[in-house]
C-alpha cells in the first residue's frame, strides 16, 4: 500500500484506518509514504516489487507521474489498484476504489448556493486543489457544474479569478479549461499556500467584494487556513466555507462555528472495498465494480462509494453515533 504522504491528516486516517482493517489479516501487508514526491513514490513501489507483492493499492501523489511506477509493477504481474485517486494516461493499472468525487465537488457548491438562496452579488472565492491530483479536477468540475447557473443568474460575483470570470458564460468546461482556473485558484492541497492565496486576494478587492462571502474551499486543512484569513478581515461581515475530509481539526471548527460544513467520505469503506477487491483478486475471482473511469489512455473498471455532507446539524449522528469518531474528541459535543 502507497499513500501520497503522512504529512495531511486525510491519509493518516486511511494509514489507521488499513491498520485497523488488516489487524487479523493472514496476508502480509506493508504501508509506505510517499511525501508528495513521485520519484520516492517509484522508488517505494520498486521497494514492494522486490519484496514479492502481488498487490499493489496506491493512491498516487502525482496521477500522470505515477505511471512509471505503476508500469514497473505491472510488468512483474502485479495487480495495480489505484486508491482515490486515479492514475493518469497509462493502460497498467486493473482498478480504481474512489468515492464519487465530483459529488463531493456539487455538495460543496450546493451548500454555498443554499447558504445564499434568493440572495444577489455575493462575493465568491474560489480554491482548488493541486493541479497534479486527477481529484482536484472533479471536484472543481463538480463545484462548477452547481455554482456556474449561480454565477450566471447573479446570485454570486467571482471575487478572485479572472479565469473563472472568463468562462462563467460555459456551463461546461474541458480539462484545459479546468486546467486554467485551477492553476490560478490552486491551494496546491497545502495550508500555507492556501493562507497566503487568501491574504494576497483579501488584500487586492475592495470592500464591495466583502461583506458576506462565500469560500469554495477544497478540502479541511486549506478550508481551516482560509477561513483562519477571512476571519480577521474586519470589513468580512460573516463568510461560508466548505471542506472535505472531516478531519477532526475541522470538525472542531464546525462546532465552533468557523467553518460551515465538510465532505465526510468514510474512509473505513474505501479501505475495505479495496482490501475485498485485493483478496478477490489473490484468491482468482474478479473483482466487483460498479462503472469506469477514463484515465485518458482506458476506461479503469472502479467501485464507487457514496459521500455525506457534515454541518453542525448532523455531525453527531453522522460522526459519533456512527462510531468514526468519539466524542471525547472534542468540545462541545453531547
Ligand atoms: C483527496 C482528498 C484530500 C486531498 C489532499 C484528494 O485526492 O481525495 O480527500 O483532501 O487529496 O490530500
Amino acid at each position: 500500500i502507497v499513500l501520497p504522504t503522512k504529512d495531511e491528516p486525510r491519509w493518516a486516517q486511511d494509514e489507521q484506518r488499513f491498520k485497523d482493517a488488516l489487524k487479523d489479516s493472514k496476508y502480509s501487508t506493508e504501508i509506505l509514504f510517499s511525501q508528495g514526491s513521485s520519484a520516492k513514490e517509484k522508488e517505494n513501489v520498486e521497494t514492494l516489487i522486490s519484496k514479492g507483492i502481488k498487490v499493489l493499492i496506491i493512491a498516487p501523489h502525482d496521477g500522470a507521474a505515477a505511471g512509471a511506477a505503476v508500469e514497473a509493477a505491472k510488468k512483474e504481474g502485479i495487480t495495480v489498484i489505484a486508491y482515490d485517486r486515479l492514475i493518469n494516461e497509462t493502460d497498467a493499472i486493473d482498478y480504481y476504489v474512489t468515492f464519487d468525487s465530483i459529488a463531493v465537488g456539487e455538495a460543496q457548491a450546493q451548500y454555498l448556493v443554499d447558504a445564499y438562496s434568493g440572495k444577489k452579488n455575493v462575493p465568491l472565492y474560489l480554491y482548488a486543489g493541486g493541479a497534479f491530483d486527477n481529484n482536484a479536477f472533479l471536484f472543481f468540475e463538480g463545484a462548477w457544474n452547481v455554482l456556474q447557473p449561480k454565477i450566471a443568474d447573479g446570485t454570486f460575483v467571482i471575487a478572485n479569478s479572472s479565469e473563472a470570470e472568463a468562462l462563467k458564460d460555459k456551463a461546461q468546461l474541458t480539462r484545459d479549461e479546468l486546467g486554467k482556473i485551477i492553476n490560478q485558484v490552486t491551494t496546491n492541497w497545502d495550508p500555507n499556500e492556501a493562507k497566503n492565496k487568501a491574504q494576497t486576494h483579501l488584500t487586492a478587492v475592495g470592500k464591495d467584494l466583502k461583506g458576506d462571502v462565500a469560500i469554495l474551499a477544497p478540502n479541511d486543512g486549506t478550508a481551516r487556513a482560509i477561513a483562519d484569513v477571512f476571519a480577521t478581515d474586519g470589513d468580512v461581515t460573516s463568510y461560508v466555507v466548505t471542506g472535505q475530509d472531516a478531519e477532526k481539526a475541522s470538525v472542531q471548527y464546525i462546532l465552533d462555528g468557523k467553518q460551515s460544513m465538510t465532505v465526510f467520505k468514510d474512509v473505513r469503506t474505501l479501505v475495505k472495498d479495496a482490501m475485498d477487491m485485493a483478496v478477490k483478486v489473490l484468491n482468482g475471482e474478479t473483482p466487483e465494480t460498479t462503472g469506469t473511469y477514463n484515465n485518458g489512455k482506458i476506461d479503469v473498471k472502479a467501485k464507487q462509494t457514496d459521500v455525506i455532507v457534515v454541518n453542525k446539524e448532523n455531525v453527531k449522528k453522522e460522526l459519533i453515533d456512527s462510531g468514526y469518531y468519539e466524542a471525547s474528541d472534542f468540545e462541545g459535543i453531547e
